[in-house]
């Protein structure tokens, strides 16, 4: 990893889980009973690189419309990983976080959530942010509900709203943007994956489906991240000056 520009935050949708399993004939859970071990290898990577923050796409709000039993399964699998992975996380000095509509996840799941924010608050290392029934317009929704009650209690005028304010009532406030957002399976979309916060994301998209992706895939990701230009909507000053067009662009 010696050179590489490394990308502080790390965002990831994890895609293709009922596919990869369906491919070899098994039920969809089979692929994402896969997937869950794929988690354990990033977030181990994660922090041994370096990396500060990684945001997991583990759950949609969306998803809430899929079968009944492919949603208990996946419940189910969080809380397996909950409860195994916790100690270890925390040995490792991870600090989980959360984010999306927790109220609405299933109580055994929500308390060792609970329980394992509480563990894992004082470390320092990684911070493993899990997105649970999450949706990246829901939480623009909630920002901007919570920003017009402060402005209602005369917390706020409305002259105060600009972007900084806005971030700071955005769950992903302790958070420094993704600087790099992952997608596997193929498909090239957010699907409704923190929409504020990846506006200057690079995207990486790899043909792998989850369960397939594993800690070499993560390396490559970094690497194409590290060889991009971030130009941030300015000129780049350090990139070699072309006097005359003479190669596409
Ligand atoms: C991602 O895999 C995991 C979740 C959305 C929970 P999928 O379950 O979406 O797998 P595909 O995309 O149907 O193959
Ligand atoms: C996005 O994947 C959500 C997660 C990976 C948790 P989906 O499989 O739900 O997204 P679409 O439906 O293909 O856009
Ligand atoms: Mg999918």
């Amino acid at each position: 990893m010696q050179g590489l520009n490394l990308p502080q935050h790390i965002a990831i949708i994890m895609d293709g889980n009922g596919r990869w399993a369906q491919r070899r004939r098994k039920p969809r859970i089979f692929g994402h009973q896969e997937g869950a071990k794929r988690v354990r290898e990033v977030v181990e990577a994660a922090g041994e690189i370096g990396v500060k923050a990684l945001t997991l796409f583990a759950f949609s709000e969306e998803n809430w419309a899929r079968p009944e039993d492919e949603i208990s399964g996946l419940f189910g699998l969080l809380r397996h990983y909950l409860e195994t992975e916790i100690e270890n996380l925390h040995k490792k000095n991870v600090r989980l976080k959360i984010i999306g509509n927790v109220a609405r996840l299933p109580e055994s799941c929500r308390k060792l959530l609970i329980e394992g924010i509480r563990r894992t608050s004082g470390n320092s290392g990684l911070v493993l942010n899990i997105a649970l029934s999450y949706s990246g317009r829901t939480e623009i929704v909630d920002a901007a509900r919570q920003i017009a009650k402060s402005v209602q209690a005369g917390d706020l005028v409305p002259e105060d709203i600009d972007a900084n304010l806005f971030a700071s009532f955005m769950t992903t406030s302790d958070l420094p943007d993704p600087d790099l957002l992952i997608r596997t399976s193929g498909e090239q979309r957010i699907s409704n994956f923190l929409l504020w916060q990846c506006a200057y994301t690079e995207l990486y998209f790899s043909d792998l489906c989850w369960p397939d992706f594993r800690r070499s895939d993560l390396m490559l990701a970094i690497e194409s991240f590290s060889s991009r230009h971030r130009r941030f909507g300015k000129i780049d000053a350090t990139a070699p000056q072309i006097s005359m067009m003479t190669e596409p662009c």
